[in-house]
């Protein structure tokens, strides 16, 4: 097992649109366990192969408080059932200190295949809906500060720099 580095904001290579799994082999089955220590690590309750680097339509989640009920959603996609739109707020390990809501649908029904090939779907309501658009977004190339007013991003590209700063101080 291994860390992986996580990209951040605005780093290019978030915005690669990852390529389907197509072989279920051992390389598939690191590359997953290496994504659970590194989400685990970060305590982050998603993670897309997008932001480690890898080329691949590989998430992470685990949303239980206890930290032990892992998914594994490979070449997920999902339906939206009704109309119902989420207000929780949500962030990410690539856009760190960024909170925001961008009313994604609250049901949903994923349907992805877990680390062994087998096929599955699952109903998702709530923290886990909002949770896998999130990260089915990141495979896409996609950030949660892309739909958000200009003026926001204004907001927080300001606050990022001075955290920057920061960090580039305490080295
Ligand atoms: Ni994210």
């Amino acid at each position: 097992m291994a860390l992986l580095e996580i990209l951040e904001y605005p780093d290019e290579r978030l915005r690669r649109v990852a390529k389907p799994v197509k072989q279920f082999d051992e390389y598939i089955k690191q590359i997953v366990a290496d994504m659970l220590e590194t989400m685990y690590h970060a305590q982050g309750a998603g993670l897309a192969a997008t932001q480690v680097d890898i080329d691949k339509r590989i998430v992470v989640i685990d949303i239980s408080e206890t930290r032990d009920q892992p998914e594994v959603l490979i070449n997920p996609s999902y339906k939206a059932v009704g109309d119902k739109r989420s207000e929780l707020p949500e962030g990410c390990l690539s856009v760190p200190g960024f909170y925001d809501s961008l009313g994604r649908y609250d049901h949903i029904i994923l349907t992805a295949t877990d680390a062994d090939g087998n096929l599955y779907t699952k109903e998702c309501t709530g923290i886990m809906a909002v949770c896998v658009q999130h990260e089915i977004d990141h495979l896409d190339g996609k950030l949660l500060i892309d739909e958000i007013s200009m003026l926001k991003k204004q907001r927080f590209e300001k606050k990022l720099t001075k955290i920057r700063k920061m960090q580039e101080r305490a080295r």
